[in-house]
């Protein structure tokens, strides 16, 4: 079997760690999302299955396993994100080409109850730093929707180049939206990890 740069791998820094799915997580990832479905359903691709039937227990066992396919072919780097051992979100690094171009998109979501923890910004730098190094990227980009100003803090607080305006971009929430792109390569670190670049953590949770 081919191996996969930087696969699997489990990142972590102070109470925030990345680790690949595993089917076990069904119950939780299930939990989480079905009762996030206001905060996350209008950030994600447009679906013709309705909220629960995609976010059900039973709908995890496909999906885990198309995220697994996907990375043993080296096209993405699945992670979910853990914080004071439990898990929170999902932060996944996609559309990843090798050749001259060696870049990657990221996109993530939290667990409501979890937001404003810079919990988000810390998975970020994580897999920037893990693209940069194990995985051996040149270039990160994020595309988030001009309304998103949560998510246009995360990119704001790591500091990633504003880069472009792509319009009708993405089939969100039931239309094509536009999207503004932030991008980083791995020059602009200077040799220092974007893990640094982060302003300090909450300390951790009190259920660890
Ligand atoms: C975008 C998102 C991932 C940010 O995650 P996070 O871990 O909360 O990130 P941060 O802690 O850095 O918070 C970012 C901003 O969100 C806002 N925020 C914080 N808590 C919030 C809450 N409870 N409700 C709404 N917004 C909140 C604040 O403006 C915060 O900026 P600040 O830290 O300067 O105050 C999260 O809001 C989310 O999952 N949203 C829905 C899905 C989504 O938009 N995904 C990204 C698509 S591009």
């Amino acid at each position: 079997m081919t191996k996969i740069p930087g696969w699997p791998a489990t990142p972590s820094t102070g109470p925030v760690l990345l680790r690949p799915p595993r089917l076990r997580d069904a119950r939780a990832w299930s939990e989480i999302r079905l009762r996030n479905e206001k905060w996350l359903e209008r950030w994600e691709p447009t679906s013709t299955h309705s909220w629960d039937e995609r976010n059900s227990v039973a709908a995890w066992p496909a999906l885990h396993s198309a995220l697994r396919s996907s990375a043993r072919k080296g096209l993405m780097l699945p992670f979910m994100i853990v914080y004071g051992g439990r898990l929170v979100g999902q932060l996944n690094v996609s559309n990843i080409v090798q050749g001259a171009l060696r870049s990657c998109t990221v996109g993530y979501w939290v667990d409501s109850a979890m937001a404003g923890r810079s919990i988000t910004p810390t998975a970020l730098a994580l897999a920037i730093d893990h693209c940069f190094g194990p995985a051996g990227l040149h270039r990160v980009e994020v595309d988030i929707r001009p309304e998103n100003a949560a998510s246009l803090r995360v990119v704001q607080k790591l500091g990633l180049r504003q880069e472009g305006f792509y319009e009708r971009f993405l089939d969100i929430d039931g239309g094509w939206r536009d999207h503004v792109a932030f991008a980083v390569t791995v020059e602009e670190l200077a040799g220092r990890s974007m893990v640094s670049r982060l302003p300090a953590l909450p300390p951790d949770p009190a259920w660890r």
